[in-house]
């Protein structure tokens, strides 16, 4: 067997790795399981590239790799929760700067002294182009994110000049494929970096999940191509698995929000807010409840349904939550969390902030799953979620989220909501649940309420199994 046959089997095995990795990063459960593989096989994949026939400048290599695998190693061992999707923005732009490079170099290497078949350059402008729309975009989104960049900005004004980018892209392109001129290569990079720019600067950071796995999806189409150009079957196999995940992840989000992606790229939403949806009952008023009624409310159920949002997060108030299920758990009330696919601000963002504090993964259901429960819920803890739970979005046409599914807490017996004011969420629209009889606001930020109600839910007395109900909510 040959060396180039070895360095294919390693390949091989890596790709499967990679796959295997993919499935069991879909569940808490084997997420972790699932990272260890995917390292075990890029693992494998970076040693057997090492052997490559003409391969050279070791040293370099080394260089490079111990300072990146420092950089990632500590970035990935001191970055917060909070701040991880700016981490997988400015990761991702990495990936997407260095195919562009890759595509660049390999297009230099081959034009010294010639010109180069037009199939190869083509593929060549493709991947440059696209790895540095994805490298530009990436870096914005990422500043963004850490708040080194503010706002939404020449909304309606941004597609025609993206538009035009786009055109000018094409152009360069095919002019490169005539010339095989590095001139035109590198203007071609120069506006595609541009394009990148242009792309995100206009859009609310709210947005920047949707965003970040969109350009994900660029980035492994990049490394797809430049796999094509360096006739290397790993990159092609792992550029296209990130571009179909990042893909899949783009639309199942774009789904959960009901929001179609070009409205995400050129829309308005997650900015100020607005009095569109606001469709409230005449005379509507919002009942508060106090913390020892709700504590009282909640340790004589017998079924209460959590739902974290947004709030949670900004409260960092997972440890609390968890806290108060224990206590409600050991008074014998079955607790459960439910999770909306886009609650939060980035894909699995409850899942996480949950898992960090150790609840159950049993206890966690997502939205398909408990939405028929709801019925048979005594209460329902809205902790900082808003638009999640609008019930407009279901039932009313004209609201501006109408149509994004949304958990049926208003159909349990009683909703008390944790938030610390009557403002909007991230869709910039009131909530008619707030209106409702059965629910009841407990205002203030989440991590205080909740370290009341855990203190409160200690001090309820249960006398037997007598059930003692709690005074009415005042209006
Ligand atoms: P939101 O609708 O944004 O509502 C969050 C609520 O939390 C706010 O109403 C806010 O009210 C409250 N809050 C903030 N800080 C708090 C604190 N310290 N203590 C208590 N409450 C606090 O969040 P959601 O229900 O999770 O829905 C997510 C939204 O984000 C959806 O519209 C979704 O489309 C969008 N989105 C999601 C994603 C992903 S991938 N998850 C990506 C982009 C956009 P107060 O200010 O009154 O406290």
């Amino acid at each position: 067997m040959s060396r180039v046959d070895i360095i294919g089997i390693a390949y091989l095995f890596a790709s499967l790795t990679f796959i295997v990795g993919l499935r069991l990063l879909s569940s808490p459960v084997t997420a972790r399981q699932g990272n260890r593989v995917a390292a075990v096989g890029m693992a494998v994949a970076i040693i057997a590239t090492l052997f490559q026939p003409g391969m050279s400048n070791y040293v370099l290599i080394g260089i490079a790799v111990v300072i990146g695998a420092a950089i990632g190693t500590g970035s990935a061992r001191g970055v917060k929760m909070t701040a991880m999707p700016q981490m997988v923005a400015i990761f991702n732009g990495m990936g997407g700067g260095a195919a562009a490079l890759v595509a660049a170099l390999e297009f230099i290497h081959q034009t010294n002294g010639g010109s180069i078949e037009a199939p190869r350059a083509a593929t060549i402008a493709l991947g440059a182009a696209i790895g540095a729309v994805s490298f530009a975009g990436s870096v914005i989104a990422f500043a963004k994110l850490q708040e080194l960049m503010r706002g939404s900005m020449f909304v309606r004004q941004a597609k025609y000049l993206n538009g035009l980018l786009v055109l000018v892209i094409v152009a360069l392109g095919i002019a490169l494929v005539v010339s095989s001129s590095q001139w035109i290569l590198l203007v071609l990079l120069i506006v595609a970096l541009l394009l990148g720019l242009a792309l995100v600067v206009p859009i609310g950071g709210a947005d920047m999940p949707v965003v970040i796995s969109l350009m994900n999806s660029l980035t492994g189409i990049a490394v797809a191509l430049a796999g094509f150009v360096q006739n290397n079957e790993l990159l092609i196999v792992s550029g296209a698995l990130v571009g179909a995940s990042g893909t899949l992840l783009t639309q199942l989000m774009a789904k959960a929000m009901n929001r179609p992606l070009s409205n995400v790229l050129f829309g308005g939403m997650g900015a100020a807010p607005s009095a569109a949806g606001l469709e409230l009952p005449a005379g509507a008023t919002v009942r508060e409840i106090s913390v020892d009624d709700a504590a009282v409310l909640m340790s004589y159920s017998q079924r209460v349904v959590i739902v974290p949002g947004y709030g949670l997060a900004v409260a960092q108030a997972q440890h609390q939550v968890r806290e108060l299920s224990d206590i409600l758990g050991e008074r014998g009330v079955q607790v459960k969390y439910a999770i909306h696919p886009v609650a939060g601000r980035m894909p699995g963002h409850m899942n996480v902030l949950l898992a960090e504090a150790d609840v159950p993964y049993s206890q966690v259901q997502e939205m398909d799953a408990i939405n028929g429960e709801f019925p048979s819920t005594d209460v329902v803890l809205v902790v900082g979620a808003n638009d999640i739970t609008n019930p407009g979005a279901r039932d009313d046409p004209g609201s501006a989220i109408y149509g994004m599914p949304i958990l049926n807490v208003d159909y349990a017996q009683h909703v008390i909501v944790l938030k610390r004011s009557m403002r909007p969420g991230f869709a910039g629209i009131d909530n008619v649940l707030y209106y409702n009889s059965k629910t009841a606001m407990l205002f203030g930020d989440a991590k205080e309420s909740l370290q009341k109600l855990v203190a409160a839910s200690k001090a309820v007395s249960m006398p037997g199994s007598a059930r003692k109900e709690p005074e009415a909510v005042k209006a």
